[in-house]
């Protein structure tokens, strides 16, 4: 199964799509983790795209389109593709990329929630830098406040989950990456919307009833 989560910054599709790969044996290929994994590894990729990440703003389409189309050549069993294609051309980058692997998409799902819900969340995410594990100091707490539960060490928040940079984060979606819905609309390809301003649960058992339905 293919698979893309749309939706803007922080309606939980890295929550969801953790879920998704354990249910459906998905690679899970999120442009941020793997930008962020770049840049933790000083890597020329991860130094360019660190000022576009901070401010909020968006790493150029040429880059993150290769970045993925090799990350999903690598993918054999199937993947969920979380925060890409985030712009029109990367849209049109991924068509072609699926065209040229003579592959399609089997499933295109837009996460629904208010821009105020979204400000909540992101400023009281908190992350582990070990293992990519998210909490939220309220809505989904650590066992122990402050600490990851595998044992790995201290929680920290994003520098782009700081209020500031959140509603840059906030701007960009909605001027750049929200149109990507109507693109697809557009080649009349269905995309699902699921209402993400609710339960963790209750927004999971909502996907994978749309994911078994499409499984057949
Ligand atoms: P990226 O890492 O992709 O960030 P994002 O899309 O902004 O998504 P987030 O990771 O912030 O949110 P999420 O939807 O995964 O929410 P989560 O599950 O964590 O991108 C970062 C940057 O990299 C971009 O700004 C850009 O610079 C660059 N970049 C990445 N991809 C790019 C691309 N394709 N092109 C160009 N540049 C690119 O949940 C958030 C919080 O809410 C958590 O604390 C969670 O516990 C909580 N939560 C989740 N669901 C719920 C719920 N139902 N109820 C209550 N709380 C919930």
């Amino acid at each position: 199964m293919r698979l893309i989560l749309l939706g803007p910054p922080g309606a939980g599709k890295g929550t969801q799509c953790k879920r998704i790969v354990e249910k459906y044996g998905l690679t899970h290929l999120s442009s941020g983790d793997i930008l962020r994994a770049e840049r933790a590894a000083g890597t020329a990729l991860g130094r360019k795209a660190q000022s576009y990440m901070d401010s909020g703003a968006l790493v150029p389409d040429d880059v993150i389109i290769d970045m993925m189309a090799g990350a999903m050549q690598k993918a054999a069993g199937g993947y969920v593709l979380d925060g890409f294609p985030r712009t029109v051309a990367q849209a049109e980058g991924l068509d072609a990329a699926l065209d040229k692997a003579g592959q399609t998409l089997d499933a295109i799902v837009n996460l629904v929630v208010d821009d105020e819900v979204i400000a909540r969340r992101l400023t009281g995410r908190r992350s582990c830098p070990v293992c990519g594990a998210v909490y939220h100091i309220e809505n989904l707490k650590p066992r122990v406040e402050g600490q990851c539960d595998k044992g790995c060490g201290p929680l920290v928040q994003r520098d782009d989950d700081k209020p500031q940079v959140v509603r840059a984060r906030l701007k960009t979606y909605h001027e750049q990456t929200a149109a990507v819905v109507g693109y697809y609309q557009r080649r009349g390809r269905s995309v699902v919307e699921i209402d993400a301003d609710r339960d963790i649960d209750d927004v999971t058992t909502a996907l994978f009833a749309e994911l078994d339905r499409l499984a057949g």
